[in-house]
C-alpha cells in the first residue's frame, strides 16, 4: 500500500515540459582543392560522402499575392523539410539540396498558366553584427540580400546580348525580376534551350534587381528524380557584394517554389536565417550562437501579451487582425525569423521595415513614412521599448518573442 502510494504522488508531480528548439546549424565540408566546387554537379561522387542536415522552411505568408486562386491552393500549406549538404575550399563554395515533390512542373513551350517549380539560395551581403541581420528573404534599406534563383524553365530564347546586359542595382528599386519574368514568359516556346539562373539584390518587396558580379560566377541546377528535385548551387569564395573567404561562418537562407500550386513571387517557402560554418575555419562562434538560439521565454504569458498590445493590427495564426492590410501577417513568423530578429523588431521598430510592397495594402495604410533624410521610419509605434519604467520589461518582450516564435504550420509528412 505504502509504496503505491508514494509512486502515485510522485506521478502525480510529474509536469511536461517542452522546450522549444532553436535552427540547426550547416557544416560545410573542405574537400581537395582539385575539386573546382563553385562548378561541382547536382550528382558528384563527393556528395556520397557529406552529411546532409533537415532544415525547415514556412509557407511566406508576411504579405500576400493578389492572386484569390493561388492563395487558395496555399492556403492549408504545411512546412518543408530539406536536406542541404554543404562544401568548401578555397574556389569555392557550394550546397546541395534536396526536397520532397510529388509533381515534377518545368515550364516549356507556350503554356503561360503553368509554374515552374524553383529554389532559391540567399546570402547576406553583410553579417559581422549577428544580431543585425537583413530581412529574412527580402533584405530591407541598407541591408541587402543576394538571392541566386534558379527557375524548371525549359526553352527560353535569350539573345546573347540580353544575356550578356545585367544593370547595376538600380536606384529606383524598379523591380526588374518581374519584367524578367514577363519576357521569360513571352519567349517561352522559341528554340534556344536554357534554365532559368539569376543573381539579383534585393533591399525590400519589390526592390529585387538584377546583377552581374564581375568577381565571381556562380552555378546553379536542378533536376527530378521520382518523388522529389535534386539541386546545387556553387559560388566563389570572393564576390562583390558578399565575401566568404574569411568568415568564421555565415548565415545562409533557403527558398523554394511549388509550380503544381501556382507557386511565384512571394508564394513560395521559406527558412529562417540558417548558420553555415566551414569546419576548419576559426571563428563564427557568435554567429552560430545566435542562429542557433532558441527563445528564452515563456511562450504562455507572451501569448497573453501580444493578444493585447499587438493583435488590432497583426493577423496571428488564427487570429485575424481588425484589419488584414495594417500590418504584415505573423501567422508563420516563427517559421522564418530569428530570436534577434523578433527582439529588434519590437524594440526598434525602424531597424529593419518590412518593406511593405504589400500588393493587399490599402494606400492610405502604409507600413512605412520616409523621414528628412529619406529614411524609412516604420508604422508600428515602439510600444516597448526593454525599460521597466511605466513600460514592458526585457522578461516580457523575451516572453513575447517566445510567442511570436511559436507561430509556424507543421511539417509535412
Ligand atoms: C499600429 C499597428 C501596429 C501595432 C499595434 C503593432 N505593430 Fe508590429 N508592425 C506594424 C507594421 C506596419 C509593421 C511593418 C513595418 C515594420 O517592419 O516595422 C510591423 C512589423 C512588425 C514585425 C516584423 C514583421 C515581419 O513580418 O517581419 C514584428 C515582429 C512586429 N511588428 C511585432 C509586433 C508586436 C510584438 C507588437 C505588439 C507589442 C506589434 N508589432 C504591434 C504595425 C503594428
Amino acid at each position: 500500500m505504502r509504496a503505491n502510494h508514494i509512486f502515485g504522488s510522485i506521478l502525480l508531480t510529474m509536469v511536461i515540459v517542452s522546450a522549444a528548439a532553436g535552427n540547426p546549424s550547416i557544416t560545410a565540408v573542405n574537400v581537395t582543392e582539385r575539386v573546382e566546387v563553385s562548378k561541382i554537379a547536382l550528382d558528384d561522387s563527393i556528395w556520397q560522402d557529406i552529411k546532409a542536415v533537415d532544415i525547415a522552411l514556412y509557407p511566406q505568408r508576411t504579405i500576400r499575392l493578389n492572386d484569390k486562386k493561388a492563395n487558395a491552393l496555399n492556403a492549408d500549406n504545411r512546412g518543408k523539410l530539406i536536406k542541404v549538404a554543404a562544401i568548401y575550399n578555397s574556389n569555392g563554395i557550394a550546397f546541395r539540396i534536396q526536397w520532397k515533390d510529388d509533381t515534377r512542373n518545368v515550364q516549356s513551350g507556350m503554356q503561360s498558366d503553368l509554374y515552374p517549380d524553383g529554389f532559391a539560395v540567399q546570402l547576406a551581403t553583410k553579417f559581422d553584427e549577428p544580431q543585425k541581420l537583413p530581412y529574412i528573404g527580402m533584405g530591407s534599406e541598407g541591408r541587402p540580400v543576394l538571392v541566386y534563383l534558379h527557375k524548371a524553365v525549359k526553352a527560353y530564347n535569350t539573345s546573347k546580348e540580353e544575356r550578356e546586359r545585367a544593370p547595376d542595382a538600380n536606384e529606383a528599386k524598379r523591380n526588374t525580376l518581374d519584367e524578367n519574368l514577363t519576357r521569360l514568359d513571352a519567349n517561352a516556346g522559341k528554340s534556344d534551350v536554357f534554365d532559368y539562373k539569376k543573381v539579383f539584390i534585393s533591399e525590400g518587396f519589390g526592390s529585387m534587381t538584377e546583377i552581374r558580379d564581375s568577381n565571381h560566377t556562380f552555378e546553379t541546377d536542378m533536376t527530378y528524380t521520382a518523388g522529389g528535385w535534386t539541386a546545387v548551387f556553387g559560388r566563389g569564395l570572393k564576390g562583390e557584394y558578399a565575401d566568404l573567404s574569411r568568415a568564421g561562418a555565415f548565415p545562409v537562407a533557403f527558398a523554394l517554389w511549388d509550380g503544381a500550386k501556382m507557386g511565384r513571387a512571394d508564394i513560395k517557402h521559406l527558412s529562417s536565417w540558417i548558420a553555415v560554418k566551414p569546419k576548419e575555419r576559426k571563428g563564427g562562434e557568435a554567429l552560430v550562437a545566435e542562429l542557433t538560439a532558441a527563445p528564452k521565454g515563456d511562450a504562455v504569458v507572451g501569448e497573453v501579451l501580444v493578444a493585447s498590445y499587438c493583435s488590432s493590427c497583426h493577423t496571428l495564426g488564427d487570429k485575424k487582425a481588425v484589419a488584414p492590410y495594417l500590418a504584415p501577417d505573423m501567422s508563420m513568423i516563427g517559421g522564418y525569423s530569428t530570436v534577434a530578429y523578433l527582439r529588434e523588431s519590437i524594440v526598434e521598430p525602424s531597424a529593419v521595415v518590412v518593406p511593405g510592397y504589400n500588393r493587399n495594402a490599402h494606400k492610405n495604410y502604409p507600413w512605412y513614412g520616409v523621414d528628412e533624410n529619406g529614411t524609412r521610419v516604420s508604422v508600428m509605434p515602439q510600444i516597448w521599448d526593454g525599460s521597466t519604467e511605466g513600460n514592458r520589461t526585457d522578461d516580457d518582450i523575451d516572453d513575447a518573442v517566445a510567442y511570436l516564435w511559436t507561430l509556424k504550420t507543421k511539417i509535412e509528412k
